[in-house]
């Protein structure tokens, strides 16, 4: 038996309700604030993310999904949204347009990690990009969108984590300062900081092993040593956050899984749960855009893993609109009944109301109770009799009433609630 390879699922239909409803709340909100969707591949040159996640970052070093096509061409299955977007950006030419260009998408995303509750090698992102301006007004545009998408799914008690990591002018001076003080710890740390001591030393702040994180409680904060407009930029959007009643709280040690980001970065999290739980995240990337060779080009944006949103719905057990039910199911006994059922159904669904047709020839009981697992309102059942008298037996499913209508009235009688 094959089953879904590991860290991956199957949707099945009874997960639809949540889906469809975090879809939808995430497509309106970006209706509200004038975001644009846009679909990327699901699998881009690999170089795309290797360049701009960064080398020495888990999902570059660790969880890519990389594969060489028939033609040698290396290739990664979409391991973030971000940098698709900015590559489609340029690619477009969408920089000729008026900015800041605002781009929203949803879609899955590959990493491969160790499987467990909310964290999947196949996950769906929700993100949204603000491509070609530098304001930080934006900054809190974003994270003020990121609030109300978790309010307006009933989520509540979700927190913001703020920060600011400054630009390559100011964290070259920074990260010297933080291996200085982390030399006398080489011995101390895990071995996975040991490494980031060399290839990516601000991520030393937030290991989540035990004894590091008292170690990096004295380590030197990234906003203590930000150059003067990096720390006029993370004070604009602390203020404009505060104008927009938006609570955050400073964390100097959030800095982000992934190296693109500059200046602001923050991370949602949910009502009392630790790092690995995090709903989602985002900052400013500045330089990115340059880095894949376009014009200096200043961005912002956030995504927030679907997988997780759902888990949280279900723990604060969220009312979720159901899927709309079919109407009508057609039930039928013996062959003629059979033709007739079949028309029946035919013609309903051309008047735009949703049927089910029985299958399979099951006695009428063993019919009965599928039209009422399928949630049908109405029955409809023809017999032999029904048949020859060009009528039907119309049954209400949740009063168990039964009456005859003739068979050119069914579509009629039944109105679409
Ligand atoms: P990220 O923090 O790597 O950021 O991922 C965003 C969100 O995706 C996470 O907060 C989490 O909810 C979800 N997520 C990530 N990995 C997994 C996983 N293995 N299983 C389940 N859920 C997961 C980014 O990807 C950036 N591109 C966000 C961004 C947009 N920054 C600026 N714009």
């Amino acid at each position: 038996m094959y089953k879904a390879p590991r860290g991956t699922f199957d949707i099945l239909p009874q997960e639809h309700p949540y889906w469809k409803y975090v879809e939808e709340r995430a497509a309106s909100l970006c209706r509200l604030y004038g975001y644009q969707p846009l679909n990327t591949p699901i699998f881009e040159d690999a170089q795309l993310f290797t360049r701009t996640v960064g080398k020495g970052t888990d999902i570059v070093d660790k969880e890519m999904y990389v594969f060489q096509d028939k033609s040698g061409h290396e290739l990664a299955l979409r391991a973030e949204g971000t940098a698709p977007v900015c590559r489609a950006y340029l690619e477009h030419g969408l920089f000729n347009l008026a900015q800041p260009v605002k781009l929203y998408y949803i879609g899955p995303a590959f990493r491969y990690e160790r499987p467990q509750a909310g964290r999947y090698r196949q996950h769906h992102q929700f993100g949204f990009e603000a491509l070609g301006e530098a304001d930080p007004v934006l900054d809190a545009e974003v994270i003020e969108m990121a609030c109300r998408f978790f309010l307006s799914l009933g989520l509540y008690g979700v927190s913001i984590q703020l920060n600011s990591i400054g630009c390559r002018l100011c964290r070259p001076g920074y990260l010297e300062v933080l291996t200085r003080h982390y030399a006398s710890y080489a011995n101390s740390v895990c071995p996975d900081c040991k490494a980031r001591l060399t290839k990516n030393p601000q991520r030393l702040l937030d290991c989540k092993n035990a004894s590091c994180q008292e170690i990096a409680k004295s380590a030197p904060k990234p906003s203590d040593y930000l150059c003067h407009d990096c720390q006029l930029h993370f004070l604009s959007v602390q203020e404009f956050l505060v104008a927009l009643s938006i609570p955050f709280q400073l964390n100097h040690r959030l800095v982000r899984g992934l190296d693109y980001y500059t200046r602001t970065v923050f991370e949602v999290e949910p009502e009392g749960k630790g790092g690995q739980s995090t709903l989602g995240g985002g900052g400013r990337y500045d330089d990115l855009i340059e880095t894949l060779g376009g014009n200096p080009t200043p961005a912002v944006g956030f995504a927030a893993g679907l997988e997780r949103i759902i888990l949280n719905l279900k723990r604060q057990n969220s009312d979720i609109p159901a899927l709309p039910r079919p109407l009508v199911f057609v039930a039928y006994l013996g062959p003629e009944a059979k033709v007739e059922a079949m028309k029946i159904a035919s013609q309903l669904r051309k008047a735009e109301i949703a049927t089910i047709l029985a299958a399979g020839d099951k006695s009428l009981k063993g019919q009965m109770k599928q039209a009422g697992s399928s949630g049908s309102t109405y029955a409809l059942i023809l017999g032999q009799e029904e048949v020859t008298n060009r009528n039907v037996v119309l049954r209400d499913m949740r009063s168990g009433e039964q009456r005859i209508i003739p068979l050119a009235d069914v579509a009629m009688m039944i109105k679409p609630r």
